[in-house]
C-alpha cells in the first residue's frame, strides 16, 4: 500500500536497515524504517491524509512518523547523506539518493533496502556485497571513518556480533581498535553510551558482550581508571546468574530492578570516590548512587560467614534495594550465595503474626512500630 502511495505521489519508497536484515535472516522485527527518494515529510503527510491517521513531522531531520489506528508506528525518512562537521557529534543532513543513504550506514548487514513501489515491488538493493556478508555472518563497516564519525557503532558492532553469533571482519576490527585507542569513545555523551550499553545487556547472553568489551579494553574507555580483570569478569558472571535466578523465580522482583545500575556497581566497586562521582554525572545516575555502592561494600566482609543467621542478614541488608542485593550476591562465596538466596525466599514469603495496623491499635507510635516489625521479622526468619 505504501509503495502504491509512493507511485501516486511520484517518489520511490524503500524499507531499509534492520528490518531488511532481519527479514532475510527470518527473524521477527516490528521496527519498520522507510526511506523515500524525495521529500519524506511531504510523502508522509500524503499517506496520513489518504489513511486519515495521525502524522508528526520532524522537519529539521527530514523525517516523520505515522501513527496507525491499531497503535503501530512507522517512521519515514528522506534519503540523505550525513556529513559530520566534528567527529562523534550528531551529523548534518543533506537530501540524497538511496545508494548514498545506504552507504552512510554502520555495517553492510544494515545497509540493504527493498523497494515497495508496485512496478519493482520486492527488489533488493544491495550495492556493497551486503547479502553476502549476511550469509557469511560478517560484520563489516562500509568505510574506514565509520567509527570515528559515530563511535557508538563500536558498541553496536559488539551487540550484533553477539546477537547473531557473527564475526567482525578483520579490517573493521582494526578500524574499531584504532578508534578506541585514539579515545573517540570519550567524546560521546554519557546518555548515548548508556543507551548502547543497556541494549547490550538486554541481549540474550549479556556476559558475552561484556567479555568482548573487556577484551577490547572498551571498559576502561567507558569508565576511566576502571580495568577489566578475571576477578571482575567472574563477579559479573555471578551477578547476571543471580539476576536470572531471581527473574525466573519472581518476574515482579526484577521488573523494578535496573540491570544497568547493578552492572555499574560491580564494575565500579574498585574505583575511587572522585572518579565515581565523575562517572555518576556523565551517565546520569541518581545522586545517591555512590552512597548506595559504598553501603554494600561495607557489608561484604560482615556477611560472608557461613554460620550467619537470617536475622543477622536482615539487619545488615534491610535497607538495600534490589540492585544492591544482587550486587552483594556477586561478592559472596557460592555456599553463602545459596544461603542468601534461601534467606531472600523466606523473607519474601514471610507472614508476621501482627501488622502495622495491629500495632497502632495496641498503642505503638510510628518509630516503635518500625522497630517492633523488625523484631517480629527477625523472629520469624530464624524460626
Ligand atoms: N544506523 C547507523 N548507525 C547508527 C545507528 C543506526 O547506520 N549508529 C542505521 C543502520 O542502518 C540501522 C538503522 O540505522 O539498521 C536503524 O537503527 P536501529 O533501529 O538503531 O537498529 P537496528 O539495525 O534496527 O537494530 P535493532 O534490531 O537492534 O533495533
Amino acid at each position: 500500500l505504501l509503495g502504491t502511495y509512493g507511485t501516486e505521489f511520484g517518489v520511490p519508497v524503500y524499507v531499509v536497515g534492520g528490518f531488511v536484515r532481519d527479514l532475510l535472516l527470518g527473524v521477527e522485527n516490528l521496527d519498520i524504517d522507510l526511506v523515500v527518494e524525495g521529500n519524506g515529510n511531504e510523502f508522509g503527510k500524503y499517506v496520513a491524509d489518504q489513511l486519515k491517521i495521525k502524522y508528526l513531522s520532524h522537519e529539521a531531520f527530514g523525517t516523520c512518523s505515522l501513527f496507525f489506528k491499531d497503535g503501530f508506528k512507522l517512521d519515514i525518512a528522506t534519503a540523505r547523506t550525513e556529513y559530520y562537521e566534528e567527529p562523534a557529534k550528531l551529523p548534518k543532513v543533506e537530501i540524497s539518493t538511496i545508494k548514498k543513504d545506504l552507504y552512510r550506514r554502520d555495517f553492510s548487514i544494515n545497509a540493504m533496502a527493498i523497494k515497495l513501489n508496485p512496478e519493482k515491488f520486492g527488489l533488493l538493493l544491495d550495492f556493497f556485497g551486503c547479502k553476502k556478508d549476511l550469509d557469511n555472518g560478517i560484520i563489516r563497516a562500509l568505510y574506514s571513518l565509520s567509527f570515528v564519525e559515530d563511535p557508538t557503532r563500536i558498541l553496536r558492532a559488539i551487540r550484533f556480533e553477539q546477537r547473531f553469533n557473527f564475526k567482525i571482519d578483520e579490517n573493521t576490527l582494526d578500524y574499531m581498535e584504532r578508534t578506541i585507542e585514539n579515545n573517540y569513545l570519550e567524546k560521546v555523551t554519557g546518555t548515548r553510551l548508556r543507551e548502547e550499553i543497556e541494549k547490550i545487556i538486554k541481549e540474550k547472553s549479556p556476559i558475552n558482550g561484556i567479555k568482548r568489551l573487556g577484551k577490547l579494553k572498551i571498559i576502561s574507555h567507558l569508565f576511566p581508571y576502571t580495568y577489566y580483570t578475571p576477578t571482575l569478569e567472574n563477579e559479573i558472571i555471578k551477578m547476571f546468574a543471580f539476576y536470572d535466578l531471581l527473574n525466573k523465580e519472581n518476574k515482579k522482583y526484577i521488573e523494578n530492578t535496573n540491570k544497568f545500575y547493578i552492572l555499574l556497581y560491580v564494575i565500579l566497586q574498585y574505583t575511587s570516590i572522585d572518579v565515581l562521582e565523575f562517572i555518576r554525572v556523565k551517565y546520569g545516575l541518581p545522586k545517591n548512587f555512590v552512597e548506595k555502592l559504598v553501603d554494600v561494600k561495607n557489608v561484604f566482609n560482615k556477611i560472608n560467614k557461613e554460620d550467619i543467621k537470617f536475622s543477622e542478614i536482615y539487619e545488615l541488608t534491610k535497607k538495600f534495594n534490589n540492585e544492591q542485593i544482587i550486587f552483594l550476591a556477586s561478592k559472596i562465596s557460592d555456599k553463602m550465595r545459596e544461603h542468601f538466596y534461601k534467606y531472600l525466599k523466606k523473607l519474601s514469603n514471610i507472614k508476621l503474626p501482627l501488622n502495622g495496623k495491629d500495632l497502632k491499635k495496641m498503642g505503638y507510635v510510628r518509630n516503635e512500630i518500625g522497630i517492633k516489625l523488625d523484631e517480629l521479622t527477625k523472629i520469624e526468619l530464624d524460626k
